[in-house]
């Protein structure tokens, strides 16, 4: 029924979305989109329609195909609603074998260690399957959450960019994180 392999976690099942699953996302995306808002690029009108959604869930299954980028969604064990969502982008292969991670959670989901439990298994993933070498996570100062929960999953910082990503309609500076294959020792 999946063609792309799902995560099993204790509280949730990770996936690719498939078209059939449009609305599912589309509840998700309007239910938060005030808690999202502050974290996110900013969002036309358009992208809370049904047919936006219908949209990103081809553009992932593509880009999952062709190994540009995997925009996972985190649902409840019956698949039957979206927790939360994280995408492995920017996949680079060659010497980098690297990616950015990005990720956020249903607001009525938020502090229960969740997001955790999905990420871990993503990471897993991640080292695993992708066999990637380098995952680079970035937060505006001010996210604690965002550093609270990528210092539980062992990324570290690694700098400080000014300006870095226009995060809801303005330019703002990021910390640099990145956690590293746990078998590749550096020379
Ligand atoms: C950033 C974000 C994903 C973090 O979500 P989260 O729910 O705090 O993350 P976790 O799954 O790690 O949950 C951790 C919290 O759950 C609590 N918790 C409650 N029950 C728990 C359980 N059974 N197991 C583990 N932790 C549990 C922990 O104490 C912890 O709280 P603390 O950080 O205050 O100590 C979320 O705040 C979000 O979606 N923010 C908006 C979008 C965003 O910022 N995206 C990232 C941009 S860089």
């Amino acid at each position: 029924m999946y063609p792309f392999p799902e995560l099993l976690t204790p509280r949730t099942r990770i996936g690719l979305a498939t078209l059939e699953e449009a609305q599912m996302l589309q509840r998700y995306r309007v239910d938060n989109r005030t808690h999202l808002a502050p974290w996110e690029p900013e969002r036309t009108p358009g992208y809370y329609t049904l047919e936006a959604c219908e949209h990103s869930i081809a553009d992932s299954r593509d880009a999952a195909l062709t190994d540009r980028a995997y925009p996972l969604l985190v649902f409840d064990p019956s698949r039957s609603r979206v927790l939360a969502s994280f995408t492995f982008s920017n996949v680079m292969r060659g010497v980098f074998q690297a990616a950015h991670l990005g990720y956020g959670i249903d607001h009525a989901h938020e502090n229960q260690g969740l997001m955790f439990e999905a990420l871990e298994a993503g990471m897993g993933f991640a080292f695993g399957s992708l066999e990637l070498h380098r995952v680079m996570a970035n937060y505006m100062p001010h996210n604690r959450r965002s550093e609270r929960l990528l210092g539980r999953l062992g990324f570290e910082r690694e700098g400080y960019a000014r300006s870095y990503l226009r995060i809801a309609g303005v330019w703002r500076d990021h910390v640099l994180t990145a956690r590293l294959h746990p078998d590749h020792a550096a020379a």
